[in-house]
């Protein structure tokens, strides 16, 4: 990457930053009156202005699991923009800073308020029955959003919303198979770099099992380093840089999502590296969100497999669906695609809204 490109990125990234800490504070200024001001809370029935009878709202519990990356900031700006008052919901939200435990005490919290919903987005798969049982005894129904939890008991949430995780490794692993044969590198020795998402979430499983099926079936596919970039830019750059320290024998990165490979860039064009379509690295990345589609189509990411953030409206219309006494489908998988640099355009980039 050019010393130029990073630094625009790095300013749009700083601009997102900006603009996030401002509708955060919004959104917590928002919530903190709405628990100060319990009389004014718009939840209760009451009298309009024009006299008629306000309509109750339906409140939401929404315990996101952190702030990590750009695709999560995407997302809790889809859930904020969806769930309005003005369409009828009051949404509390509590970010859990990457800890299961604010995740369960979130849960209970919002059963303590009676809220109507609650919403999850887990920060790992296992671990959740006891909390999920607790909702189900309270009657509060659960929508489990983006990654999955893992329950032998499958009644104890109500639906759930997401990306197949497994399904896009197994992608990216394809478009490898392919671009090795176009290179033909098939039958080289490959050495990869596996930089991978937050421990036991079922993004980082499922695109961890997808790069382990491929390593499998092919013994020039040698798994150079492996490591936990924990879904952040600062991390992936951490152990990218350390592992340059040792060999610069590197063919293929494989990141977990976008802000990883923006870490990882960092630390190859430290270490006098290139990547993407003319580099000397191959650059697999995740999300596809407006920065990694632009490094894409720039020719940095060689290919970006999509995962999209934008639930809030795939959640409002499952509850749509129970509010009006409908049964909602327990599953609904979000349909994907990958991009590669000729596939991008500056403007089909903002068309996407992510
Ligand atoms: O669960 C979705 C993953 O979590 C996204 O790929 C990643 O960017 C995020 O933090």
């Amino acid at each position: 990457m050019t010393g130029e490109k990073r630094k625009q990125r790095n300013q749009k990234q700083r601009h997102k930053g900006k603009m996030h800490l401002v509708k955060n504070c919004a959104l917590s200024i928002f919530l903190i009156l709405l628990v100060l001001l319990p009389a004014c809370s718009a939840q209760k029935t009451g009298m309009t202005d024009t006299g008629e009878e306000a309509k109750e709202l339906v409140v939401i519990g929404f315990s996101q699991l952190g702030n990590e990356s750009d695709w999560r900031i995407a997302n809790t700006e889809s859930m904020v923009n969806t769930f309005t008052e003005e369409a009828g919901y009051e949404l509390l939200m509590d970010d859990a800073r990457q800890s299961q435990e604010k995740q369960i005490a979130a849960i209970r919290n919002f059963i303590l308020r009676e809220v109507d919903y609650i919403v999850l987005a887990p920060v790992v798969i296992s671990g959740w029955e006891e909390v999920l049982s607790e909702a189900r005894d309270a009657g509060v129904p659960v929508i489990v959003m983006d990654r999955r939890v893992e329950t032998e008991d499958d009644s104890l949430y109500t639906a759930w919303v997401g990306s197949d995780m497994k399904a896009e490794g197994e992608r990216a692993v394809r478009w490898l198979e392919e671009c090795l044969k176009e290179q033909g590198r098939e039958n080289e020795e490959i050495s990869i770099v596996h930089i991978q998402g937050s421990l036991n979430s079922s993004a980082q499983l499922g695109r961890t099992a997808g790069l382990d099926e491929g390593l499998a079936a092919h013994d020039n596919w040698k798994l150079a380093a492996r490591e936990c970039g924990e879904f952040t830019q600062a991390k992936a750059y951490e152990i990218m840089r350390d592992i340059l320290k040792v060999s610069k024998d590197v063919d293929v990165v494989y990141c977990e999502n976008d802000n990883e490979a923006f870490g990882v860039m960092d630390a190859l064009e430290e270490a006098g590296l290139t990547c993407g379509k003319d580099g000397d690295v191959i650059l697999i990345s995740f999300d596809a969100t407006e920065l990694g589609l632009t490094a894409c189509m720039d020719g940095l990411i060689n290919l970006n497999v999509e995962c999209n953030p934008l639930h809030g409206p795939r959640v409002e219309k499952i509850i749509s669906t129970l509010e009006a006494g409908g049964t909602p489908p327990k599953e609904s998988y979000v349909e994907e695609t990958v991009f590669e640099p000729e596939m991008l355009t500056e403007e089909l980039i903002q068309k996407r809204g992510y």
